[in-house]
């Protein structure tokens, strides 16, 4: 079975072609145009998505030395999303599917950041999984392949929004959570102290208490002395990253214990995030739990986890029709 796969729910266009053998192509085109605005502008990602696509899937079928004809079956992100993006990819998807007569399947992008740890690994169920992306921070346990039990989400800004939001207060570039990250390794995270929200019970999130703390304190900081950010930018990234890591690796450590799991399963783009992935290590794989952690590529926005969903979901036979819908939020989906 050839599955081709396709991602436009933000602002990365993106096509995979995924087969019995594993993965055979992984073509991404980032936009560049919302760094100017120091985050993403939803018209012009859906005007983006629109020029690149067709491209983007031409290249995904080319490196994987595909035929169109070939393809079994495709796969492509239905939500959460913004709404623009993610129509251009489906209208795309759905013109495929009519033209080379081949069933769709909708694939919800939060699962797909999950499965993506299958492309190299085969992760044993049942496990903990760790969401944090730019728009979601989520805690599940995942008992079989999609059968997900959500434990807690963010009430406010996600993980990702808040390394992007606090980057874009210390005048660094969007997306801020990388830029942070490096800037991070130079300093010392016991600088500053900053709020860890609600780290003390249960398995929801709060983010932007931690994003107003910063901006009263730098506005503080900056009236005593104007050069404060270029002075300890290393220290206050690293602080800044520890309250944030600090919640994420505690509430997953209390949701593997109170379920009596053995495996995490980590997911994302804030996946990435260094320190993140050093205290996972430290703290639960050290501490004998299995953890998975997709490479840097599959862990922010990309069509290989998208295409791999799909083909798991083809192998079940839940293949879809033309009538597959966009839903901007999991609330909406139908
Ligand atoms: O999963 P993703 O590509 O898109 C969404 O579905 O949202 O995640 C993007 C988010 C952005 O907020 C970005 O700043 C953050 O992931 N991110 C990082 C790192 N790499 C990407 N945050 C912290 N450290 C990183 N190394
Ligand atoms: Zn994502």
């Amino acid at each position: 079975m050839i599955v081709l796969g396709i991602e436009s729910s933000c602002d990365e266009t993106a096509a995979a072609v995924y087969g019995d053998r594993g993965l055979l192509s992984n073509v991404i085109a980032s936009q560049t145009v919302h760094e100017q605005f120091g985050g993403v502008v939803p018209e012009l990602a859906s005007r983006a998505h629109h020029k690149t696509i067709s491209a983007t899937v031409q290249q995904a079928l080319a490196e994987a030395d595909v035929a169109p004809g070939e393809v079994d079956c495709i796969g492509v992100t239905q939500g959460p999303g913004l709404m623009g993006s993610l129509l251009v990819g489906l209208c795309f998807a759905k013109g495929f599917s009519l033209a080379h007569d081949v069933p769709l399947i909708g694939v919800n992008h939060m699962n797909a950041h999950i499965y993506a740890n299958f492309i190299d690994d085969t992760p044993a169920y049942p496990f903990v999984a760790l969401t944090v992306s730019g728009g979601h921070t989520r805690l599940e346990l995942v008992r079989a392949a999609f059968q997900h039990k959500k434990l807690g989400e963010t009430r406010d800004d996600a993980a990702g929004e808040a390394f992007d939001k606090i980057g874009k207060l210390l005048g660094l570039s969007y997306p801020a959570g990388p830029v942070m990250d490096r800037h991070a390794k130079g300093g010392d995270p016991s600088t500053f102290d900053f709020p860890q929200a609600m780290i003390d019970q249960g398995y929801e999130f709060s983010f932007s208490g931690l994003k107003t703390a910063v901006r009263y304190f730098l506005d503080e900081k900056r009236e005593a002395d104007s050069e404060f950010i270029s002075n300890y930018l290393a220290d206050i990234c690293a602080s800044v990253s520890h309250a944030i890591t600090e919640v994420l690796v505690v509430k997953l450590k209390r949701a593997l214990e109170n379920h009596g799991i053995d495996t995490a399963v980590l997911a994302g783009g804030v996946a990435a995030n260094s320190m993140l992935r050093h205290k996972v290590d430290e703290r639960v794989r050290q501490a004998g739990y299995r953890v998975y952690i997709p490479k840097m590529a599959y862990c922010t926005d990309n069509a290989a986890m998208i295409a791999i969903t799909a083909y798991m979901k083809a192998q079940r036979g839940e293949m879809e029709g033309v009538d597959v819908r966009p839903y901007a939020r999991l609330s909406e989906r139908q």
